[in-house]
């Protein structure tokens, strides 16, 4: 189905070491694909499309650009990725509070992070369009009924009923409408007054106000203050410099639902290129990264920052392979490689990746998400136990110290809420505790206790990696 909303001119291929076949937002039509729902209405699926394609771009161009430079940097060692926020967004939870408090912890986390490494952090949230799933199998079964399996409420409805589980294309426009709306608040969050450093003290949220990473937070807290007092008496304050009392939140999603996708995907008119509007940087999944499918194809095109989820099937050729696809011209910033192996493989897998990237002089983040290998099954929940996700964290970043190579990020499911979903952290839930406040549509979630305490982990790496740099860096001499 073309979408005749968008005027479509094919561009060359952008060269490079290797050169491309033509791209246009509809080329990933006439590929195979994994993940798509079974939609029965092609013509209502077509008019939702083409009305979207005519509605505002969620994101601008020039802030894609602004986050693919930023990313640069961390490639190059001198910034930290932290990304995270929902497994899947809800309509029925799209409230104010939930949001503000994922931007809370967010917030928390960064300046942990920020504090430790004496580095930008970079801050990306799975927020704003993080709305389709993929799936391991097309149908659920209950007893003796089968019906589609739920893909994420851009798609269907969780609740088990044949009306619930009908793909509907209308939810895209709901989606892009509760898209619009979340970002207009983070927005507002981020630039408005809620992230002035002076409110470090406040964000704390006050369930977890009397826990054990509360106190170590007060105490970065408490030193955040005194320097911004000291500041403030040298003249320099949040009254007289932007970046104190403002920051920059980035918005991501998996680009799964293509069609979606190709209707929010522009020509940005400064420079001629084309952007997925939907979200400032958009990533390949695991089960649809096919060098010769459909998503791979689409978002080869697109000139926004890319992440690829990089599992234990992946090999190092493979990757090669997709690198050429992805980043073609080996842009820094463009090109985010999120491993998620488990705790119990990424020793082994992690090393011969990087080794490959590094051998073909390929400029990448590496980021780790510790989740999506460490989902394991306990009392009907699907859970993760903590100690995995901080061993998996650990361990990435030991294989970089080991590699020489730089730890870029962390990849997180998380939410503000004091759920119950991943057992283990300092309150040690267990799993007879899961049912208690278990509320995820999909994936396990950290609490906002445990994102914290995650934090604290990776700020004490960040540390050591600081520490290691500093050792070997050439002496300076001073006067
Ligand atoms: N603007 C800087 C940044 O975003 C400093 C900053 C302001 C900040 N508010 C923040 C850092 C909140 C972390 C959290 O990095
Ligand atoms: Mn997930």
């Amino acid at each position: 189905m073309i979408n005749k909303a968008s005027p479509v001119k094919p561009v060359a291929g952008q060269g490079g070491a290797t050169r491309q076949p033509a791209w246009n937002p509809t080329t990933w039509r006439s590929l195979p694909i994994q993940q798509v729902p079974d939609y029965q209405d092609p013509a209502a699926l077509a008019a939702v499309e083409a009305r979207l394609s005519s509605y505002p771009p969620l994101v601008f161009a020039g802030e894609a650009r602004k986050l693919k430079a930023e990313l640069a940097s961390v490639a190059a060692g001198e910034g930290f990725l932290l990304q995270g926020g929902d497994c899947a967004e809800s309509f029925a939870e799209h409230h104010a509070d939930n949001i503000r408090d994922f931007f809370r912890v967010f917030l928390q986390m960064a300046v942990v992070l920020t504090y430790a490494a004496a580095q930008p952090v970079v801050k990306v949230g799975r927020i704003a369009g993080q709305f389709a799933k993929p799936r391991s199998s097309p149908n659920e079964k209950q007893g003796d009924v089968e019906l589609p399996a739920y893909r994420g409420d851009i798609v269907n409805d969780i609740a088990f009923t044949p009306e619930g589980r009908y793909p509907d294309p209308q939810r895209m426009e709901m989606a892009y409408r509760q898209s619009a709306a979340t970002l207009n608040l983070l927005r507002a969050f981020a630039q408005g007054g809620y992230a002035n450093l002076d409110y470090v003290h406040q964000w704390m949220l006050g369930f977890v106000k009397d826990s054990p990473q509360s106190h170590r937070y007060q105490t970065i807290a408490d030193r955040i203050t005194e320097s911004l007092a000291f500041m403030r008496a040298c003249g320099v304050s949040s009254d007289s410099v932007a970046q104190l009392r403002s920051t920059d939140l980035y918005t991501s999603h998996e680009a799964l639902l293509l069609g979606y996708e190709q209707a929010l995907t522009r020509v940005d008119s400064t420079s001629g290129d084309w952007y997925a509007t939907s979200g400032h940087m958009l990533w390949v999944g695991d089960r649809t990264r096919q060098p010769d499918h459909a998503h791979v194809e689409f978002c080869r095109g697109v000139k926004n920052p890319l992440g690829l989820k990089c599992g234990p099937s992946l090999e190092p050729d493979g990757l090669i392979r997709l690198i050429d696809l992805l980043n073609p011209d080996n842009e820094p910033g463009r090109l985010t490689l999120i491993a998620r192996f488990g705790a119990d493989k990424v020793l082994e897998h992690l090393p011969r990746l990087i080794r490959a990237v590094e051998r073909e002089g390929r400029t990448v983040v590496w980021s780790c998400d510790p989740m999506h290998g460490n989902t394991v099954s306990m009392n009907g929940y699907k859970t993760r136990p903590f100690d995995r996700i901080l061993r998996e964290v650990e361990g990435f970043f030991a294989v970089h110290r080991a590699e020489g190579t730089h730890a870029g990020g962390v990849h997180i499911e998380m939410t503000g809420k004091n759920v119950t979903e991943c057992t283990g952290g300092a309150r040690a839930i267990t799993a007879e505790d899961l049912q208690d406040r278990y509320h995820s549509h999909c994936d396990p979630r950290l609490n906002a206790e445990q994102a914290i305490e995650l934090a604290f982990l990776i700020a004490e790496n960040l540390k050591k990696e600081r520490e290691d740099r500093r050792r070997h860096a050439p002496a300076v001499a001073v006067g």
